[in-house]
């Protein structure tokens, strides 16, 4: 009898993967709340035939090199910047992510983020809590109006038109930066693509949904948030690196800008005493657009049903790097 393959699983994801794996590998589980550290994952990878990894765990040249059975990473997440893709083609190894089934999730929580910024509902709440209610004021709390404002988005991949969708629900203009300027979804979504400067000089609202990559590294800096209106708020759902942080603490504090609402963060975990913790027009919450149960439960049956087509010899449809196949074809 042929032993089934052994799948490394970097952390509990929920059950509906974990029962579909089951059915077809061996699994090792990494049951503790946070992330193995480098020597606790060597551990976790060893003899392994392929692992399912989240977006904190590095996969890289080095670690394929020390796990040489590995065949497969089959990442839970969208983004796919934690592995190096590159490397991972070089050994031979099949690279899989999780696209499309958190679309909805994470464009409405950017969507929330902007109206929770603009309307400032956290200090909000926090006034209320801090017992400083003690009247109705003209000027108490003064937001920023959505409808009808106009919304930048930086990135027109499915979650960026994800965005521009529910915008339009609200009447707002959306203006686009993308690198492909495409007339049909242009039409389709009624926005209208510009170039960068345009953009950042005439939002209201910027909203980043770029992958992370060389080019996207610290895209939002100093020049960027001087260019933005000072009323002008900033969304990123996207990486935390895609904007430069002490420039964005700089412009938060100087009110070059009127406010950031930030899903994720550069350096992920944000340390409790970082200043963007405490300013009150910054936002922060801990990298959880995708977090409802439903699409946790889609990604996690995804991340695993890439796995099970690799085991079972058939190609995922989720592959990143399909270039891999003609490595594997000459190697066999
Ligand atoms: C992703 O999938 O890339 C998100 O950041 C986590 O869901």
């Amino acid at each position: 009898m042929t032993s089934r393959p052994l799948v490394a699983v970097t952390r509990a994801i929920p059950e509906t993967g974990l029962e579909l794996l089951g059915e077809h590998v061996e699994i090792r589980l990494w049951d503790k709340d946070t992330p193995p550290d480098a020597a606790e994952l060597d551990t976790l990878l060893d003899g392994a035939d392929g692992v399912l990894s989240l977006l904190s765990e590095r996969i890289d040249g080095p670690l394929l090199d020390r796990h040489p059975g590995i065949r497969f990473v089959s990442n839970f997440a969208v983004g796919y910047d934690n592995i190096d893709v590159p490397a991972c083609t070089e050994h031979g190894v099949i690279v899989t992510n999780t696209p499309g089934v958190l679309t909805k999730a994470t464009a409405e929580f950017a969507f929330a983020l902007m109206v929770a910024t603009a309307r400032r509902i956290p200090e909000a709440v926090d006034y209320v809590r801090d017992g400083k209610w003690v009247t109705w004021g003209p000027k108490l709390l003064l937001g920023q109006q959505i409808l009808g404002a106009t919304l930048g988005i930086i990135g027109f991949g499915r979650i960026g038109q994800g965005m521009a969708r529910m915008a339009s629900g609200f009447g707002m203009r959306v203006l686009v930066n993308n690198r492909r300027q495409d007339p049909k979804l242009a039409a389709k979504f009624d926005v209208t693509f510009v170039d960068f400067i345009d953009l950042l000089k005439e939002s209201d609202f910027v909203s980043l949904h770029v992958a992370l990559a060389p080019e996207t590294h610290h895209l939002i800096s100093t020049r960027e948030l001087k260019l933005m209106k000072k009323t002008a708020i900033l969304i990123n759902a996207a990486r935390g690196p895609v904007v430069d942080t002490d420039a964005l603490v700089a412009a938060l504090r100087d009110g070059e800008i009127f406010a950031a609402g930030l899903d994720v963060t550069d350096p992920e975990p944000l340390p409790a005493d970082h200043p963007l913790v405490s300013m009150p027009n910054a936002l922060v919450v801990p990298h959880i657009a995708s977090a409802t149960v439903q699409t946790r439960n889609a990604m996690s049956s995804l991340a695993a049903r890439n796995i099970v087509e690799i085991v079972n010899g058939r190609r995922p449809a989720a592959v990143v790097n399909p270039e891999v196949y003609d490595r594997i074809d000459r190697q066999s």
